[in-house]
C-alpha cells in the first residue's frame, strides 16, 4: 500500500516529469495530477485564442505560430527520453507537444492525470507537526463547475511561469493611440503588416518575435537595455529602453531619440503567480522573487510543498527531471533536508550572491550558465548527474545565438559517442 498521497498541479513538462518519477515508486506514492487544460503539454499547447477561452479559462499558452525551439533537441530532451532521431535539431512547437504526449504515453502517465480540472485552493491543515501538514486541495471541474475537496500528504506545484505578462509602467502608455500587445498574446506577424512598431525587451521573445515581424512590418524598433552583436534584418533598428510615450504615438527613448509608431509590442517577460496558494502556505512573491524556497524547490516552512521549474534555464526538461527526482527522494525519506533555519540561510546566501554579482532582485531564480545548480541537485537527490553535453552544448549554442541570431537554428547537431558534437546546416 502506498503511504504518501501526492498532488501535482499542472501537466506541462514539469508536472509530467513529477508524475514520471513518482510513479516509478508506486509502493511509496499515490499520485494525482490535475490539469486545467483538455490535454497535456502546458505552454506547448498552441492556441489561436487569446484572453479567455470558450471554456471560461484564461488562455495559458504564449506560443506563437512560427516558433521554433531556441535550444537543440539534443539538450532539450528529458535525459531518459530522447527526441526522435529523424527530427532536425531545432523543433516546431507541434513537434515538442507531440514529444510530451509521447512521453506521457511511454511512461503510462495518462491514468494519473485528471484533465479539465483547475486547482483553486491549496491550504495546510496544521496539526501537531507543522513540517508534515495534511494538504487540503480544492479542485473544480472546468465543464461541470463541480468542486471536490481532497487531502494529500504532499503537493508539487508545476503551474508554469511564462503565462502572466510582466507589464512595465511607462508614462503615457495608457493614452497611446495604437495597438499595445504583450508577447503572451502574439500569434502571427501579419497583424503588423506595413506597420511601424516598437518591440520592448530583447529576451528570447523580443528577439525572436522581432525577426518574425520584420518580414511583414515596415519598420521595427527593438528597444532594450543592451546592444545586440548579431546581424539583424535591414528594417530593424536597435534603440534604448522607452522613457515615455506621447498621445500622438511618438515614443521617446532614454537617449532622447524619438520615433512615431503604430504599435507597441511588449516582450517584457512574465511573472510568477500562485493564486491557489493560501497565505498559510508561507510562499510569497515580491518583485518576481518567490520566497521561502530551498534550492528553488522546497518550501522551507512546509517542505512537503514543493515546486518544479521556478528557476529557469533553457534546458528546462532535464532540470525538471532532476528536481522531480530530488523531491521524490526527500518525500520517500531516502534523503533528508536541512533544518528550516539552515534552509532559509541557504536561500538568503544564494540571493545575496546574485545581488553581489549585480543581478536585480527579479532575477532571483535565473541560473543561466552560472554555477552548477544541476550538479548540486543531482548530488542532493543521489542520482546521476546530467551528461556534460547539456552544459557544453548549451554554452556553445548561447555563443552562436549571440553572433548569429538570424540563422543559428539552421544548425543540425550530431552527437558523438564521446560527448563531442559536430554541426552541419540542416
Ligand atoms: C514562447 C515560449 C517559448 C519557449 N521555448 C522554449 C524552448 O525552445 N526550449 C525550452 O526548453 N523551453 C522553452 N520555453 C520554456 C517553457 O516554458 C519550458 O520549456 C516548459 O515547457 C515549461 O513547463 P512547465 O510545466 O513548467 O510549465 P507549463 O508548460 O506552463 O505548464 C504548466 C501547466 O499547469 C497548468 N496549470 C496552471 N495552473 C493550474 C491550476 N490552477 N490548476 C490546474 N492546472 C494548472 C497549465 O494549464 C499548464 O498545462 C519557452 C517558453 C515560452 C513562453
Ligand atoms: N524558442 C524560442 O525562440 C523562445 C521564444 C520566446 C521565449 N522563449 C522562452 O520563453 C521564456 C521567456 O522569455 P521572454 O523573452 O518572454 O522573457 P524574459 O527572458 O524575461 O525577457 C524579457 C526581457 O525584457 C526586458 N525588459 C522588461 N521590462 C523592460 C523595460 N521596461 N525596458 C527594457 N527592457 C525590459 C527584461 O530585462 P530585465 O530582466 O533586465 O528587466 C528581459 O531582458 C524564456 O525561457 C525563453 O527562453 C523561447
Amino acid at each position: 500500500m502506498p503511504q504518501l498521497r501526492v498532488c501535482v498541479i499542472g501537466a506541462g513538462a514539469a508536472g509530467l516529469a513529477a508524475a514520471r518519477h513518482l510513479t516509478s515508486e508506486l509502493d511509496v506514492f499515490e499520485v494525482r495530477v490535475f490539469e486545467q487544460a483538455s490535454r497535456v503539454g502546458g505552454i506547448w499547447v498552441y492556441s489561436e485564442n487569446t484572453g479567455i477561452d470558450e471554456r471560461g479559462i484564461t488562455v495559458h499558452s504564449s506560443m506563437y505560430r512560427n516558433l521554433r525551439t531556441n535550444v537543440p533537441k539534443e539538450i532539450m530532451a528529458f535525459p531518459d527520453f530522447p527526441f526522435p532521431l529523424e527530427w532536425s535539431s531545432y523543433l516546431s512547437h507541434q513537434q515538442v507537444l507531440k514529444y510530451l504526449e509521447d512521453y506521457t504515453s511511454h511512461f503510462d502517465l495518462y491514468k494519473y492525470i485528471q484533465l479539465n480540472s483547475v486547482v483553486n485552493s491549496v491550504r495546510p491543515l496544521i496539526g501537531e507537526d507543522s513540517h508534515q501538514p495534511v494538504w487540503e486541495v480544492v479542485v473544480t471541474d472546468v465543464d461541470t463547475k463541480e468542486s471536490q475537496v481532497l487531502q494529500f500528504n504532499a503537493v508539487i506545484v508545476c503551474n508554469g511561469h511564462y503565462s502572466i505578462p510582466r507589464l512595465p509602467a511607462i508614462p503615457g502608455m495608457e493614452s497611446f493611440p495604437g495597438v499595445v500587445m504583450h508577447s503572451h498574446d502574439y500569434r502571427h506577424p501579419e497583424v503588423f503588416t506595413g506597420k511601424h512598431l516598437v518591440i520592448l525587451g530583447a529576451g528570447s521573445s523580443g528577439v525572436d518575435i522581432c525577426l518574425n515581424v520584420a518580414n511583414c512590418a515596415e519598420k521595427v524598433y527593438l528597444s532594450h537595455k543592451g546592444s545586440l552583436c548579431s546581424k539583424l534584418p535591414e528594417n530593424v533598428e536597435q534603440q534604448r529602453p522607452i522613457m515615455s510615450i506621447s498621445v500622438d504615438g511618438t515614443v521617446l527613448f532614454e537617449d532622447g531619440q524619438e520615433r512615431k509608431v503604430d504599435c507597441i509590442l511588449l516582450c517584457t517577460g512574465y511573472i510568477f503567480s500562485f493564486p491557489f496558494l493560501h497565505d498559510d502556505c508561507s510562499i510569497q512573491v515580491r518583485n518576481n522573487r518567490v520566497t521561502h524556497l530551498y534550492k528553488h524547490i522546497f518550501n522551507t516552512k512546509h517542505p512537503t510543498l514543493s515546486f518544479i521549474g521556478v528557476c529557469s534555464l533553457s534546458c528546462g526538461f532535464a532540470r525538471f527531471s532532476l528536481q522531480a527526482q530530488y523531491i521524490a527522494s526527500v518525500l520517500s525519506g531516502r534523503k533528508s533536508l536541512p533544518s528550516e533555519d539552515q534552509m532559509n540561510a541557504d536561500e538568503e546566501q544564494d540571493f545575496q550572491e546574485r545581488l553581489s554579482l549585480g543581478m536585480p532582485e527579479h532575477h532571483a531564480h535565473r541560473t543561466g550558465t552560472r554555477g552548477d545548480y544541476n550538479g548540486v541537485i543531482a548530488q542532493l537527490a543521489g542520482v546521476d548527474r546530467l551528461s556534460p553535453l547539456y552544459d557544453n552544448l548549451f554554452k556553445y549554442v548561447l555563443e552562436k545565438r549571440k553572433y548569429h541570431v538570424m540563422d543559428y537554428t539552421k544548425d543540425n547537431y550530431k552527437v558523438n559517442a564521446d560527448g563531442t558534437w559536430t554541426s552541419q546546416l540542416f
